[in-house]
């Protein structure tokens, strides 16, 4: 049997511009600038144009992209009632934002367009850019009518992260909110060949459609390993609390009780360890600052130091249980403590790193259809060999089972 790599751990699959991921040094860079300068300076829009474009934008042509993206900021009467639909059955938010954006050439046919290879680079851009500026959309819509209340209309002066946030909850946002989730937005809108982005571009180098592959990327993201992990992150930080508060035990002996049951139990420990990283996810620090310049300005419950706390107790017990693997916090840990803070529930995470990895998503989508390669790898045949075939009708029910 030819050799075969499990989880394709390693294995260079292609070349991009787009971001590149140090897993031994503990760095990421965007488009050429290291994560710690670009997130927490730019807006969403310029590490996009970053993205799309391989140089930041001028004044004038930030204003462009904000104004476009302004007003692509609707939802069909098709896309909402098949949002209506999915609160109904009481859908998961992934789930709900998978059938949202598979609705959304249901306006714009344009964006179920196969073949783009023939198209020019312009018109793949804006059907991207309808794509990126629906997300957000479709994630507030989604939460308001779970919770009883009608989707409100965009406010054409936001940008793309006050806007998420006044969808939301229908309120100007304080701009240290604002500053805080454009950080996380531009923190998560890259990361290498992650499996989200491996499936969008598999997908699309079929030579189908964006709305076919940013729909499977949203599957792919919906997984514990990949962006479901900071709901139950957060859900740990919040338990051990609540258990050292109610037992007066400290908050490191709860915290190492809770994760020793947990790895006994079989379970892995969400926010931590990665596919790449063999040290400290760069972008746990960067959100971790950002967390403490939030706290400054408008406040906080403690979740950050506390979150410190439990964060290095699960080290130490995750070190012992896997001495020989180099197992550190990764982006969700800090993920899920910042968007605690800004006051999103954890059915909210998943669909917010969506948002932001939209960017991401669609600028490797706009480089696999350029690179216009079928992504079609080989596998080795495991099955068995010289079966001989016994009609139906002749078949016992042992014979079958063998
Ligand atoms: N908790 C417990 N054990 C772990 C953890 C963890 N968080 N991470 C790795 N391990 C263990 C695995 O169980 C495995 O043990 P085994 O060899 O006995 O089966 C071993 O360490 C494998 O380690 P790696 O090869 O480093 O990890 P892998 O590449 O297989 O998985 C992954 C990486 C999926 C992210 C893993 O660390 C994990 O499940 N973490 C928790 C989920 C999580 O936080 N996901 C978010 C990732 S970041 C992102 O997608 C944006």
């Amino acid at each position: 049997m030819p050799s075969t790599v499990r989880g394709l751990e390693d294995v260079v699959v292609g070349a991009t511009r787009l971001s590149r991921v140090d897993g031994e040094a503990g760095r990421l860079v965007i488009g050429g600038f290291p994560i710690e300068e670009l997130a927490p300076a730019a807006s969403y829009e310029e590490v996009l144009f970053l993205l799309w474009h391989d140089r930041l934008p001028s004044r004038s042509d930030l204003a462009g992209l904000r104004e476009e993206m302004a007003g692509l900021r609707t939802l069909s009467d098709g896309t909402l009632a098949a949002l209506r639909a999915a609160a109904g059955a009481r859908l998961d938010p992934m789930d709900a934002l998978r059938i949202g954006v598979s609705t959304l050439p249901l306006a714009n046919p344009e964006l179920a367009r196969v073949e783009l290879q023939r198209e020019p680079a312009l018109a793949n851009r804006a059907r991207a850019l309808a794509i990126v500026a629906a997300l957000p959309v479709l994630v507030a819509a989604y939460h308001r009518l779970c919770h009883g209340r009608e989707p409100i209309a965009a406010d054409s002066r936001l940008g793309h992260a006050a806007s998420f946030l006044w969808l939301l909850g229908g309120a100007r946002a304080h701009p240290a909110r604002v500053r805080a989730l454009e950080t996380y937005l531009n923190t998560a809108i890259d990361h290498g060949m992650n499996a989200s982005t491996f499936a969008a571009r598999v997908i699309v180098s079929t030579r189908s459609d964006l709305v076919s592959a940013v729909t499977g990327a949203v599957g792919a993201l919906k997984g514990p390993l990949h962006g479901g992990a900071p709901g139950p992150a957060l859900d740990m930080v919040v338990e051990v609390r609540a258990r050292s508060r109610a037992s007066g035990r400290s908050l490191d002996d709860v915290a190492e009780e809770w994760v020793r049951t947990a790895l006994r139990d079989g379970g892995r420990i969400m926010g931590f360890g990665h596919r790449v990283y063999r040290v400290r996810d760069p972008r746990a620090d960067v959100l971790g600052e950002a967390l403490e310049t939030l706290a400054a300005s408008v406040g906080a419950d403690g979740i950050l130091s506390d979150g410190r706390t439990v964060e290095l107790a699960t080290l130490r017990v995750l070190h012992e249980h896997k001495p020989g693997r180099r197992i550190d916090t990764n982006v969700e840990f800090y993920t899920a403590l910042l968007l605690h803070s800004l006051g999103l529930p954890p059915s909210l995470f998943s669909p917010t790193f969506a948002v932001a990895r939209a960017g991401g998503w669609t600028a490797h989508l706009l480089e696999q259809i350029e690179e216009d390669r079928l992504i079609r790898p080989s596998v080795a045949y495991r099955g068995g060999a010289d079966r001989r075939f016994v009609p139906l009708e002749r078949r016992s029910e042992a014979g079958a089972a063998a």
